[in-house]
């Protein structure tokens, strides 16, 4: 009989305030999406099991704030992450170009024993606004950036009309299962 095992994987939202991590998250978890925006303060997780192959996956994942007065993370909380997901909203230049500091910041909070394969996957989210005509950034510049940092997935996604979603996050357990 084959053995059932659940696995624990820790992700960690990052990216500026307003790009949409909160809206993501309750997208996937609880299939909502309001337009209000209300600023996250600190962090907080929420889980989701998935079935991946022979394996139940707990998906922990960590909502956190892009804004700066409200973050108070340390270290300690980066430590045994199993992925990082950086969001920016493509029709804000700002937004792509903090992606840089984000994924330097958490490397060096996290501290992965191997920087260079830990799994991270960048989301352009807000594909839906004016029906791609106010985007900022080209999908090659986003995937420039991906290749450059060591082959990061990359998704285009819609928190409000619940677009890749569900496809980002699937890839968000998978690659953090295979660097197990
Ligand atoms: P902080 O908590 O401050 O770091 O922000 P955040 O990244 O969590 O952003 P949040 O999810 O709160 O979304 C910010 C605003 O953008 C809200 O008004 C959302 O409704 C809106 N929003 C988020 N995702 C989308 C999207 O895919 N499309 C559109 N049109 N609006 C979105
Ligand atoms: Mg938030």
């Amino acid at each position: 009989m084959a053995t059932r095992r659940r696995t624990l994987l820790k992700v960690i939202v990052l990216g500026d305030s307003g790009v949409g991590k909160t809206s993501l998250m309750n997208q996937y978890v609880h299939n909502k999406f309001s337009l209000q925006y209300k600023a996250t303060i600190g962090a907080d997780f929420v889980t989701k099991e998935l079935q991946i192959g022979d394996k139940l996956v707990t998906l922990q994942i960590w909502d956190t704030a892009g804004q700066e007065r409200f973050q108070s993370l340390g270290a300690a909380f980066y430590r045994g992450a199993d992925c990082c997901a950086l969001v920016y909203d493509l029709n804000v230049a700002k937004s792509f170009d903090s992606l840089d500091n984000w994924h330097e910041e958490f490397l060096k909070q996290a501290n992965p024993s191997d920087p260079k394969t830990f799994p991270f996957i960048v989301l352009g989210n807000k594909v839906d606004i004016d029906g791609g005509r106010s985007r900022v950034v080209s999908e090659k510049k986003a995937a420039d950036w991906c290749a450059s940092n060591g082959n990061i997935p990359y998704f285009e996604t819609s928190a409000k009309e619940d677009y890749n979603v569900d496809e980002a996050f699937l890839t968000i357990a998978k690659t953090a299962l295979a660097n197990e």
